[in-house]
């Protein structure tokens, strides 16, 4: 029988980018908007696992159906790491992706090309009734001068992967999906969740 799973995300972008890598898997992938009664979700957890685990845990609960989640940060180097946990909000509660970027532009404007290291860091998330399993994923990039690119959402028009010459904006989907935070950590998810539900299913045969 085909899993269900349930995407644990009100973000149009990232849901994309979570279809798209998951669509090998033999999966039924729902998404929040099956569910409009579940609201924002409050990420006040220390870490990108603890926010991913509070979104997946909370859908579960409300659905009864396995949810993934994904949490997502970016780290600069010439910042102390920040903003980490913060990424969504660096600008400010209820700010824009554009308000983001301009931010970063603006407080890394000092900083010399060879100290605009940073690294974007996703955790998936997948909960149901008897397991919780946790994957990552990261890829490092410099912050680029400049916005660069149209594609994409959020960072990645200044986010510049070296080995690429190219901003996370001026790849295609697939592009990004293959090297980027979010790419990986769905391709470390895929072995975990595959033999996951191979034991349950043979659990179930053998009962
Ligand atoms: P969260 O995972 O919902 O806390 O979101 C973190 C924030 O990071 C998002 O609001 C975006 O601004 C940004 N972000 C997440 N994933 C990406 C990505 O793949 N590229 C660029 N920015 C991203």
């Amino acid at each position: 029988m085909i899993m269900k799973v349930v995407i644990a995300t009100h973000n149009k972008d990232k849901l994309k980018e979570l279809k798209k890598g998951l669509s090998n898997l033999n999966l039924k992938i729902l998404d929040l908007s099956s569910f409009p009664e579940i609201g924002e979700i409050i990420e006040n957890g220390k870490t990108l696992e603890e926010n991913a685990l509070i979104k997946a845990r909370c859908v579960f609960e409300k659905t009864g159906i396995p949810a993934i989640a994904d949490d997502t940060g970016l780290e600069v180097d010439a910042l102390g790491g920040k903003p980490g946990v913060y990424t969504a909000r660096f600008a400010g509660e209820n700010c824009s992706y554009m308000d983001n970027v301009k931010k970063m532009l603006q407080v890394m404007k000092n900083v010399d090309v060879d100290k605009r290291s940073a690294v974007f860091k996703t955790v998936i998330a997948f909960v149901d009734s008897k397991t919780e399993l946790l994957s990552n994923g990261k890829v490092k990039g410099l912050i680029n001068k400049k916005i660069k690119g149209l594609a994409g959402f959020g960072y990645d028009p200044i986010f510049y992967v070296q080995e690429e010459g190219k901003t996370f904006a001026e790849m295609t989907i697939e592009k990004k999906n293959i090297i980027s935070h979010r790419g990986r950590a769905i391709n470390n998810f895929i072995p975990v969740l595959t033999s996951y539900i191979k034991k349950q299913q043979t659990t179930k045969e053998s009962a």
